[in-house]
């Protein structure tokens, strides 16, 4: 889309503007904020950072608050839809959206291939092949260089206009150089994805609000397509790609592009107007043989990729040939899906087992015939709670569908009836804490069942299992089993005593030699340095996770200052209601959880908010970048040091840069930035010597 010269005349504006926002004019702003998004969104090669971004795009917003006039429809502004403005009416495509036949294996495709090659009377067809995205198909129709509208599939005649909804897809372009490439207007097809990290994060969120997780990606971009609020379909972080253009207008005295004569220019024309083509994904190939084993290849790398697909299309590249080829009412016969194996398999449910979480909730676990899933075994599958078994009608000894999509969780998708004995048995859930026998209590409108006993030794080792976890304190080497084991030595006994750990007692453990015990000491030592937000996901609290952790760390300077506020007061936090409020304001006004935070604080754990707001981190206003491996901590580690000691990192290497930190085999972001003398180039461990000193260098 960016040829070099183009591409390096922006970066050199962004690097110009960034320092002096107010001196640059709003079309070239508009055009940077269109290229960085391109950059972040479609080519997946970010220049700068999201602060940076949102600096600029702030300065955009106040321009055009102070001249509503000059706000034009494609300014990246005017993807921020009104909030509850969608109505859904229905509208007729241009051309109806049709269906795909399918194929599974390789006699079908081999047949495809033999009627394909006697409908254009050839020997060998040459075949454009891409994926076939897993999620909501769309339509989108272009005028004029501006995207006019954009619907839903509908019954493939017309669809639901969602145009608002869409315009909060960063990959889709709000206006393209159609006229510069022969075209007056244009319809395109394509399909709104959510990329598994997405889907997981997005999954995260809702368990933190308790409510009900979504089963795949695919349900999740679909559900996002017909939402009231356009805001909310812009925090689910959805993804496009377009892979058709069902048709097109040339425009008056020009000359169209010639890449419109096969399926692959048309994805690489689709890709130089800045769309998310499947450009980098296609294959051309000639002949079905080969066809056949790309198919198989491709299948194999599937959990590799960072969204779901559920198989390949196959389409005649050449359109002449497309045409010649035609179609039938329901499918083209120039193209055929090729469906990947189902990732569903039926087994027996053989018995249950009752967990105990770190907030006592019991948690009823499905012990299932081992099966082969997706390229993995499944024996155990969390059955969430009472209801859950009961709505689904859950036996012991039925016959049970379940299903796994791509790197989520498996599920139960259902049992099977019809194919019951008789000797299914239903499952009671336990009126005592299989633990600790205490007797379970369940409050009015919640799910779960839970144990209140403070002495419950299963929720005591959980909670020490979450305050040491990845995302909380991450004591490194401090595994789930390690903990198990050294709460049954009594080396362990609460959150504290990891900071009393009396280390003679565990020189001699099994896999406890010098070099490990040195590793966990130094783990346990750095974790007391972690930024706040990180203890208060630790504490585990309920209702509260990472996300609302970083809210709240926002809000206080020490983590005490949570017993001065009132339940309104911490309402009105982002992201906080009133479930969390009141969770919040339990915690911090119970004395055991007071004392362990005091304790805490004794042992010499970091209580205090040091954001990139805070004027007095020792990087404040200091700009990094890290290239190459790092040795001693991971990449995102000391991105996350550097953020907390008011230091942001950069996308690339450009003259706002302040340190660039280079571990081992660093390329060429090197060579860039020791051609800027204000760079300072650092090794990996000046840096950390650097977030140890206090002076702002
Ligand atoms: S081509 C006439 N290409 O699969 C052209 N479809 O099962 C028809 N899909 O409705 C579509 N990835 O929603 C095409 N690379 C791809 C696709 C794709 C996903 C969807 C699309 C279609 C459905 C048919």
């Amino acid at each position: 889309m960016y040829n070099t010269s183009k591409l390096k005349s922006l970066q050199s504006l962004t690097t110009t503007y960034l320092s002096q926002p107010h001196k640059i004019e709003l079309g070239p702003l508009k055009e940077l904020l269109k290229f960085h998004e391109y950059q972040y969104y479609v080519a997946s090669e970010p220049f700068i950072s999201d602060f940076e971004y949102d600096q600029l795009y702030q300065h955009l917003i106040t321009i055009e608050s102070a001249n509503s006039s000059l706000i034009s429809k494609d300014s990246p502004s005017q993807r921020v839809g009104n909030s509850l403005n969608n109505s859904f009416e229905t509208v007729a495509h241009l051309v109806p959206m049709l269906s795909l036949e399918n194929s599974y294996n390789a006699e079908d495709l081999i047949d495809f291939d033999r009627k394909a090659k006697e409908g254009a009377s050839l020997e060998e067809i040459t075949y454009c092949v891409e994926p076939k995205f897993d999620g909501a198909s769309i339509s989108l129709l272009y005028e004029n260089d501006l995207l006019v509208r954009a619907c839903t599939r509908g019954d493939g005649v017309a669809g639901e206009d969602i145009t608002n909804n869409i315009k909060q897809i960063r990959s889709i372009p709000l206006s393209i150089p159609l006229l510069e490439n022969g075209i007056q207007q244009m319809e395109i097809r394509g399909e709104v994805i959510m990329s598994k990290k997405a889907f997981a994060d997005f999954n995260e969120k809702l368990k933190e609000k308790q409510i009900a997780t979504l089963a795949n990606p695919r349900n999740a971009a679909a559900g996002s397509l017909r939402m009231k609020d356009p805001k909310e379909v812009a925090s689910r972080n959805l993804d496009a790609f377009i892979y058709h253009i069902s048709y097109f207008l040339p425009a008056p005295k020009t000359t169209l592009s010639p890449l419109l004569s096969s399926h692959s220019g048309s994805l690489e024309l689709l890709w130089n107007m800045g769309f998310r083509s499947p450009q980098k994904e296609k294959k051309i190939i000639k002949g079905v043989e080969k066809v056949i084993s790309f198919c198989s290849e491709f299948e194999a790398q599937r959990d590799s990729l960072p969204y779901e697909i559920d198989g390949l299309v196959i389409k005649v590249n050449d359109f002449a040939l497309q045409e010649k080829l035609g179609m039938t009412s329901h499918h083209p016969r120039w193209a055929i899906a090729y469906k990947f194996k189902a990732r569903q398999a039926t087994t027996i449910l053989e018995s249950v087992e009752f967990q105990v979480g770190r907030t006592g909730a019991v948690t009823p676990v499905a012990k299932l015939k081992a099966v082969a899933l997706g390229g993995v075994t499944v024996s155990s599958i969390s059955m969430h709670n009472e209801e859950y078994i009961k709505e689904k009608d859950l036996r012991l000894g039925d016959t049970v569908i379940i299903e796994r999509a791509g790197d989520v969780i498996p599920q139960i998708v259902q049992s099977i009836p019809k194919l019951r004995t008789g000797k299914e048995k239903i499952i009671q859930f336990p009126t005592n804490c299989p633990v600790c026998n205490a007797l379970l209590e369940k409050e009015e409108a919640e799910a779960v069942w839970r144990c209140n006993s403070p002495l419950c030794t299963a929720q005591i080792i959980e909670r020490i299992i979450h305050f040491v976890s990845k995302d909380a304190m991450d004591i490194k080497s401090f595994g789930e089993a390690n903990i198990r084991k050294f709460y049954e030595l009594g080396l362990l006994t609460n959150i504290p005593s990891l900071y009393q750990l009396d280390f003679s007692k565990i020189t001699g453990l099994e896999g406890f030699g010098k070099k490990s015990i040195d590793n966990l000491n130094a783990a346990i030592e750095v974790s007391k340095t972690q930024p706040l937000y990180r203890l208060i996901y630790a504490l585990g609290i309920r209702f509260v996770g990472e996300t609302t952790a970083k809210t709240i760390a926002s809000h206080i300077q020490h983590i005490l200052d949570l017993k001065d506020f009132t339940e309104e007061q911490l309402q009105s936090f982002d992201d906080v209601g009133i479930k969390v409020a009141t969770s919040i304001y339990q915690f911090f006004h119970e004395p055991k959880n007071i004392e362990l935070i005091e304790s805490l604080e004794k042992l010499g754990l970091n209580m205090i908010q040091t954001n990139d707001t805070a004027v007095d981190g020792n990087l404040a206003g200091l700009n990094f970048l890290f290239t190459g491996t790092l040795t001693q901590l991971k990449r995102s580690e000391a991105e996350a040091m550097v953020e907390s000691r008011g230091g942001h990192i950069l996308g690339g290497v450009s003259s706002k840069l302040n340190y660039l930190v280079v571990g081992e085999d660093a390329g060429s972001k090197l060579e860039k930035a020791k051609k800027i003398a204000s760079i300072k180039i650092i090794s990996e461990a000046d840096f950390v010597e650097l977030i140890n000193s206090n002076s702002k260098s």
